[in-house]
This record gives structure tokens, C-alpha cells and sequence, in this order.
């Protein structure tokens, strides 16, 4: 038995035959963050290879992802003014809608998912508007402005709505706001299971969205709670929610798996700025075979039990699985 199994292994075509688990580009969604006005394309200097970009630098990367078979894009917004309740985000011309629009113009097959928050339009940082006595957010406050934010990108003409900010409600708020003006075919792929977590770090250079202070605590997860984890995502799909979420990737692996087994809805993986820059460094400290890990690392979440990868590497991974075809 052993000794037929290890022929099976060396042998490719039966290997490929038995293969479990595959990635395919068809999985990714390649996150993109648009910076209001005319700036140039900026690095972020914790994450190499990524860049703040204006609109229409984002149209030159939205040519080089077709290429690539990359037809799915996140997009965050960095608005150029901030204040105390993210006026950026509800405005029929802010970043957000002005990118979808000249997007879906050049592009009308790149598939536009939004991320919907509102820590990148606050100057104080956090997800929503601000509760002074309890210093934290006021869930039911953010949940009015969410479904304005909402209705703002479906009009727009995002593909999808990704509401990121933990808000107690807030896909049933955004489903019955998106119903309401027409959009009932709108899918929300909710941000459901999202622990408090330090590997968003790098993602707060990027966004510009560090809260000025404190955390985010009270409306994250707490990384050490199983059984909380499943249960914040089963609440979405009650909510409405069409597609799942686990996010930080890596070190959560495990609950991708529970959630998986829980229900039946798609579910995606988060693989967040801090996974990313952790592999980028060490290949630069040239300490790791980069391309390898890269691989091993997007089968583990395939592995796991994830439909669909949110990953900063995409266009890394699309080059890969094209040197492997053409092999
Ligand atoms: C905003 C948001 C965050 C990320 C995605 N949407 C940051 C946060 O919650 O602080 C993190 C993504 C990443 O680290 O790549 N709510
Ligand atoms: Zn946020």
C-alpha cells in the first residue's frame, strides 16, 4: 500500500489525477486603494510592491490585471479630506463612486467589489461615527450612514458590496437599504468573521486609517474565540449575507475550516497586509524560496476550505500559474 501510493506521487499524471485541491486566478480578488486628486503612484513603503494610485493610474493597473486573468478588484478609498463622520464616503462624487464609474467605463468586465468602511474617512480612524461616553463607535449611528455609503456605490455601479466594518446589524441594514432603491440582485459579501488583529498593521499605512486612538476592540473579534467566530458568521448569513468571510488568512486557518463546515454559503479568505509583507521581507532578507511559499501558502486556504482569496500577491500568483502552464 505504501509502496504504491509513493509510485502514485512520483508519477505526474496519476499525481495530478488525485489532486485534491487547486488554486486557480479565477479565485482572486486583487485589492486596489485609490487616492483622491492627481497625486502620483505612491509605494507603501510597509508593503513593497503596493501602491496608493489615483484614478487613472488605476485604470493602467486594471489593463495590466486583464492581462494577467485577474478580472475581480476591491477597492478602498482614500479621500483627500477627513472629518468626524467620514463625509468623504457619502457623497454621490467621492472616490469611491467616481473610480467604479470611470472603471466600469474602460473596463466593463472587471468585476468591482467595494469595500465598505468608514476608518479610511474619519480623522480619528476608527470604523464609524464616534460614541464619546463609551469612546468607541456608535453602532446604530454607522449603521445609517453604511446604508448611504451603500447606495452610493451601487449607484455607482459596484458589483458587490463588502462591508468591512463589524457593525452589530449591518448586512441587514444594507440589504433592506439596497432593496428599498432597486438593487435587489446586488450581492454583499460581508467582512464576517474579523478578528482584532495586529496583521492589519501595514494595511493602516496603506489606507491611511490608524485610529488616533485606542482600537478596535469593542467591534473586532477577539482572536482567541472559536466558537464566537462561527457564530458572527452564521449571524451574517441570517442577515442576508450571499458570500462568508474569514480575514486575517494564516493564522485562522482553522476557523476557515469550522465555518466551512457550518454552512453552505461561498465563503472567502482575507490574506491580509501583514501575511503579505511578513513573505515580502524574508524574500528580500532572502532567507525563503519566495515563489514556493507563495504557492504553498495560497493552497493552504484553498486547503482549508476558502472559495475565493482577497490577496496583495494575485498578480504575483497569475505570473506563477502561467510559467507552470507554459512548462
Ligand atoms: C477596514 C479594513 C481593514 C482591512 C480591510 N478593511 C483594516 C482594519 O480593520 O483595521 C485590513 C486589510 C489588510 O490588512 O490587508 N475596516
Ligand atoms: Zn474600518
Amino acid at each position: 500500500m505504501f509502496k504504491r501510493f509513493r509510485r502514485v506521487r512520483a508519477n505526474q499524471a496519476i499525481r495530478e489525477l488525485v489532486e485534491e485541491t487547486r488554486v486557480d486566478i479565477k479565485d482572486f480578488i486583487y485589492p486596489l486603494f485609490i487616492k483622491e486628486g492627481q497625486g502620483i503612484k505612491k509605494e507603501i513603503a510597509s508593503m513593497p510592491g503596493i501602491f496608493q494610485m489615483n484614478i487613472d493610474d488605476a485604470l493602467n493597473e486594471c489593463k495590466e490585471l486583464t492581462e494577467l486573468g485577474i478580472d475581480k478588484i476591491l477597492l478602498f478609498g482614500i479621500p483627500d479630506v477627513k472629518d468626524s463622520v467620514g463625509s468623504g464616503a457619502l457623497c454621490e462624487h467621492g472616490i469611491i463612486a467616481e473610480a467604479i464609474r470611470k472603471i466600469k467605463e474602460t473596463y466593463p468586465n472587471i468585476y468591482i467589489i467595494t469595500d465598505l468602511c468608514f476608518c479610511e474617512y474619519t480623522d480619528h480612524g476608527h470604523c464609524g461615527i464616534l460614541d464619546l461616553e463609551c469612546n468607541s463607535v456608535d453602532n446604530d449611528a454607522t449603521l445609517e450612514i453604511t446604508a448611504r455609503q451603500a447606495i452610493i456605490h451601487a449607484e455607482a455601479g459596484a458589483d458587490m458590496i463588502a462591508p468591512s466594518g463589524m457593525m452589530d446589524g449591518m448586512v441587514e441594514t444594507i440589504r433592506s437599504a439596497l432593496d428599498s432603491e432597486g438593487f435587489i440582485n446586488l450581492p454583499i459579501m460581508s467582512y464576517s468573521t474579523k478578528f482584532a488583529s495586529a496583521y492589519y498593521g501595514p494595511f493602516r499605512d496603506a489606507a491611511e486609517s490608524a485610529p488616533s486612538f485606542g482600537d478596535r476592540k469593542s467591534y473586532q473579534m477577539n482572536p482567541a474565540n472559536r466558537c464566537e467566530a462561527i457564530a458572527e458568521s452564521l449571524e451574517d448569513e441570517a442577515q442576508g449575507a450571499d458570500i462568508l468571510m474569514v480575514k486575517p488568512a494564516l493564522a485562522y486557518l482553522d476557523i476557515v475550516r469550522d465555518i466551512r463546515e457550518a454552512t453552505y454559503l461561498p465563503l472567502c479568505i482575507y490574506n491580509v497586509s501583514g501575511e503579505y509583507s511578513m513573505l515580502k521581507l524574508a524574500a528580500s532578507a532572502g532567507v525563503i524560496d519566495y515563489d514556493k511559499i507563495l504557492m504553498e501558502t495560497m493552497l493552504s486556504f484553498k486547503r482549508a476550505g476558502a472559495d475565493m482569496i482577497i490577496s496583495y500577491h494575485a498578480k504575483e500568483v497569475a505570473r506563477l500559474l502561467q510559467k507552470r502552464k507554459s512548462l
